[in-house]
């Protein structure tokens, strides 16, 4: 589908209706332990790392002292390998107890009290993913369970079921949930679960879930993040419009801060979630990180677009020459453009910025700032300047947008006006 009847459907087709919990109004931001720190339960070998209590009390504790909850992640999320390989004698699931000592509630308690919110792992079918006991049969007793808790989030995976009846199952714990009346946000894997066989149903995904997942898990590599994006590009005019407050596509976590990404594409993978619309869910050490991830993971330029109340998706609006121009209309007619240089050999490359399609709000000015790689105001623009941008191999160079109309020309004078009349009263 064109980039322009891509835009056009964005822009007339009204949202469908999201889950009705009130939650997720904005992309939902937080720590996931799945990636970094994936299935590692021998906390006798290895106690610092191994999924524990006190992996999610630190992390919470690390949260509030660094500035993290400051910026915005609010979520302590526990991923796969938290529970007995047994159900209680009650049919409920329960911790392991050798591993999560004080039990999941007084945990909960714990990341309550640094203001902070718990999210816990589960699975439609028989087993989870890394086979545990799953929740089918038990989609009831497991919602309470966790509503029992004071669970703030569930990651719902699809591993262990056939796939015809992965969207039923979905829908039955979106219902069991709300039927425990706690505010517990719902985070699917189902479009995943179902590509494999057919064309998910995005209104009916809408309806049921807060965010979910598309694609493959997310690697600590660049091509892992390249296949995501191309993934994500390539069926944009199906997943797009199923997005806004409510409910996001999830591009899965955030592996900045890790092993495999250079600097320049920790700046790709932030700049293009935001993007996106993306759960901003890192998945990383943060009582060891560097600062200058730190710093990308924390910068509020790049939250304000993630965040932006308009909870529009952005998408990939050109490819030229390696290049990737990336997309998203923002609140208050603003618009965020992003960059990509796909090009893996040689320096940074210079970019005529007037190619790119949302140029055209620069009709009669626009103001421009760009915030990666660093922030620099750029000035006032015309639809004419001729802007050459810089874009590092594999990393992306980000803009922010802003219309001069010829009203608000029309306002700043009246402003002015205004200030030198109160001026003179003052005098
Ligand atoms: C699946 C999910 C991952 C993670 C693992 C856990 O692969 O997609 O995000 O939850 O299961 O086993």
């Amino acid at each position: 589908m064109s980039v322009c009847l891509l835009a056009l459907l964005v822009l007339i087709s009204p949202t469908a209706d999201a889950l009705d919990n009130g939650l997720a109004l904005k992309p939902t931001m937080g720590w996931l332990h799945w990636e970094r720190f994936m299935c590692n339960i021998d906390c006798d070998k290895d106690p610092n790392n191994c999924i524990s209590e006190r992996l999610y009390m630190q992390m919470a504790d690390v949260m509030v002292k660094e500035g993290w909850k400051e910026a915005g992640y609010e979520y302590v999320c526990i991923d796969d390998c938290w529970p007995s390989r047994q159900r209680d004698a009650q049919g409920r699931l329960q911790a392991d107890p050798k591993r999560f000592p004080g039990g999941i509630k007084k945990l909960a308690n714990y990341v309550h009290s640094k203001g902070l919110k718990l999210g816990i792992y589960a699975d439609v079918g028989k087993n989870t993913c890394a086979g545990y006991p799953g929740s089918l049969g038990y989609y009831e007793t497991d919602a309470q369970t966790f509503a029992d808790w004071d669970v703030d989030l569930l990651k719902f995976d699809g591993c262990y079921m056939d796939w015809t009846l992965v969207g039923e199952g979905y829908v039955n714990m979106s219902k069991a949930l709300n039927k425990t009346g706690s505010s517990i946000l719902y985070s699917c894997e189902w479009p995943l679960y179902e590509w494999e066989f057919k064309q998910p149903n995005y209104t009916a995904i809408r309806e049921a879930c807060n965010h979910w997942r598309n694609f493959a898990d997310v690697y600590d590599s660049w091509s892992s993040v390249k296949s995501i994006l191309e993934w994500t590009a390539s069926h944009q005019d199906i997943i797009v419009p199923a997005a806004g407050p409510g409910g996001w596509n999830d591009p899965d976590m955030l592996v900045i801060g890790n092993f495999g990404l250079s600097h320049a594409q920790q700046e790709s993978q932030m700049a293009l979630w935001a993007i996106m619309a993306a759960p901003l869910l890192m998945s990383n050490d943060l009582r060891d990180i560097c600062p200058r991830s730190k710093e990308l993971l924390q910068n509020r330029h790049i939250i304000a677009i993630s965040q932006d109340p308009l909870g529009k998706q952005g998408y990939r609006t050109a490819k030229v020459d390696n290049f990737e121009v990336w997309e998203r209309t923002l609140s208050k007619n603003q618009r965020a453009i992003a960059v990509l240089n796909q090009q893996e050999i040689g320096g940074p490359r210079g970019f005529v910025i007037r190619a790119a399609p949302g140029w055209k709000i620069c009709d009669p000015q626009c103001e421009v700032t760009q915030i990666l790689p660093q922030y620099k105001e750029l000035g006032v623009q015309t639809l004419h300047t001729k802007m050459i941008l810089s874009v590092n191999p594999s990393g992306t160079t980000l803009l922010t947008v802003t219309p001069i109309s010829s009203n608000i020309t029309g306002l700043n004078k009246l402003y002015w006006r205004d200030t030198v009349k109160r001026k003179h009263t003052i005098l």
